[in-house]
């Protein structure tokens, strides 16, 4: 049996570049774990490192050692191996080891691996395209490099065409308002207003609002709102989300929570109808420019939901089987932009960023378990735990947060004992008066207080300001 060597055995033998490293690997060729041993702890080679013995390896039948190797041969920087390493790119079986010579050639930095990389433009996996998209990028402000990149903008897969973007196209915004990113309007701070979302919304500057988190109306499975058909009803939500997405500062985050319904049967002699709301919802949301992220499932006890199953209990029979539903989708969106999380973060007080971190015993599954809330007023208000995780996880203190379809107000009670700011509105005047009798009472001294506002109200709020 061979004894392999330690990592400090690989390093020092490395160290001295004279070969012995080649020389072992090659006595030991017929042994894949060990020949991998070596190449994967070989780590950062010194210049005088002897890597003659490496192309060697290229025939092996293992997927891993000519991966490997590939990647010791990047590290090398040496000219020499551009011709080599071209080949795997355009032969190899392996399409991750294809990717990694594309990538090794890039990382090697230099004016001669232009050629190859622009040829590798041409490959049919878009993951070796975008390996050689960032090789070339080095050399970006080269004529021919940026007459080759510029084009795919028009490629055919999505990856490349946003790499390309990015590079080349994003122009920075002009901002209509100078306001900082951690801030918001004093008119919407712990504001709830009478109205159609959407007429109110039209009020409001873009990028004002720093986290969504909203039930929109169950079509027309509850009593509050009627659609005259279910393709209206997406169209409102088509239009409601859009002013979402104006008002929603650069980078941050909407939350929708939905799930599929079903409308009841005319007679026995029909069928009940099932509607994939979050499925239907989904396109127009990422068309408008939500970039979707995540999906988190809501689990609910079987016991708190309606029971669909007493039909087949008794019948058993196939294609009768009718699930119980137990579950809602919340289905997490960022507005899209070029910017990393990190520069949304950055834009808030060292100090504000340490008291918002998420505490220990955080939720680390996408499945939230959390009972069902009933209201004797509202027939679908959140539970507070969905609102405190959702507002924990995606905002910041002192950051708006916004529920479009206020209801009973939970999202905005929960948001201001976690010493965030919100804003509702809410249609149905019983509702608001609903909410006012929760929120009239908890005002502590020295908290900025509650306002209950009619549309022309508010209006009129915005103008004094
Ligand atoms: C599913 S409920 C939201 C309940 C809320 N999440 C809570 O915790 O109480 C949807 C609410 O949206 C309201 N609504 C419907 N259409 C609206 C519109 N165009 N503008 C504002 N609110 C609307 C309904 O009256 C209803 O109260």
């Amino acid at each position: 049996m061979n004894t392999m060597l330690t990592k400090e055995e690989i390093k020092e033998l490395k160290i001295n570049g004279n070969g012995i490293i080649g020389k072992i690997v090659r006595e030991h060729k017929s042994s894949n774990s060990y020949v991998l041993h070596i190449l994967e702890h070989l780590g950062h080679l010194p210049k005088n490192f002897d890597g003659t013995w490496l192309p060697e390896l290229l025939d092996s039948k293992s997927n891993q050692v000519r991966f490997w190797t590939v990647k010791n041969l990047g590290k090398l920087t040496d000219d020499e191996f551009l011709q080599t390493l071209k080949k795997v790119a355009l032969t190899d079986s392996d399409t991750n080891v294809r990717r990694e010579a594309v990538s090794s050639i890039g990382r090697m930095r230099n004016p001669k691996a232009k050629n190859i990389l622009i040829e590798m433009l041409q490959d049919a996996d878009p993951k070796v395209v975008c390996q050689a998209i960032r090789g070339l990028l080095v050399f970006k402000e080269d004529e021919k490099i940026d007459n080759s990149l510029k084009p795919l903008i028009n490629h055919e897969n999505e990856m490349v065409r946003a790499v390309i973007y990015k590079e080349y196209f994003a122009k920075e915004k002009q901002k209509t308002t100078q306001q900082p990113h951690a801030e918001t309007h004093e008119y919407l701070k712990n504001v709830v207003v009478n109205g159609d979302v959407r007429e109110i919304l039209r009020n409001i500057p873009e990028e004002s609002i720093h986290l969504t988190f909203t039930s929109p109306p169950y079509y027309n499975a509850r009593d509050y709102s009627i659609y005259p058909s279910y393709q209206a009803y997406l169209e409102f939500l088509e239009e409601v989300f859009k002013e979402v997405h104006r008002t929603t500062k650069e980078g941050r985050f909407l939350i929708v929570n939905t799930s599929p319904i079903i409308i009841a049967r005319m007679s026995r002699a029909h069928s009940s109808k099932r509607y994939p709301i979050p499925f239907d919802l989904h396109p127009y949301l990422v068309k408008m420019g939500w970039e979707f992220i995540d999906d988190i499932v809501w689990l609910k006890p079987e016991a708190s939901v309606k029971n669909r199953n007493a039909g087949f209990l008794q019948h058993r029979k196939p294609l009768g089987y009718k699930p119980n539903a137990i579950t809602e989708y919340l289905m997490v969106y960022r507005k899209q932009t070029e910017k990393l999380l990190d520069w949304n973060i950055k834009q808030y007080r060292w100090q504000t960023v340490k008291e918002s971190k998420v505490a220990d015993g955080y939720e680390t599954s996408n499945v939230w378990r959390i009972d069902p809330k009933f209201d004797k007023v509202h027939s679908a208000v959140f539970p507070v735990e969905l609102c405190k995780r959702i507002v924990e996880y995606y905002s910041f203190k002192g950051d708006l947060v916004f529920d479009p379809f206020g209801g009973s107000g939970t999202l905005g009670r929960t948001a201001k004992s976690l010493g965030r700011l919100f804003f509702l509105t809410e249609v149905d005047e019983k509702y608001f008066e609903y909410m006012k009798s929760f929120m009239r009472n908890n005002t502590l001294f020295g908290e900025r207080a509650t306002k209950f506002l009619s549309l022309s109200d508010f209006i009129k709020s915005i103008k004094q300001q």
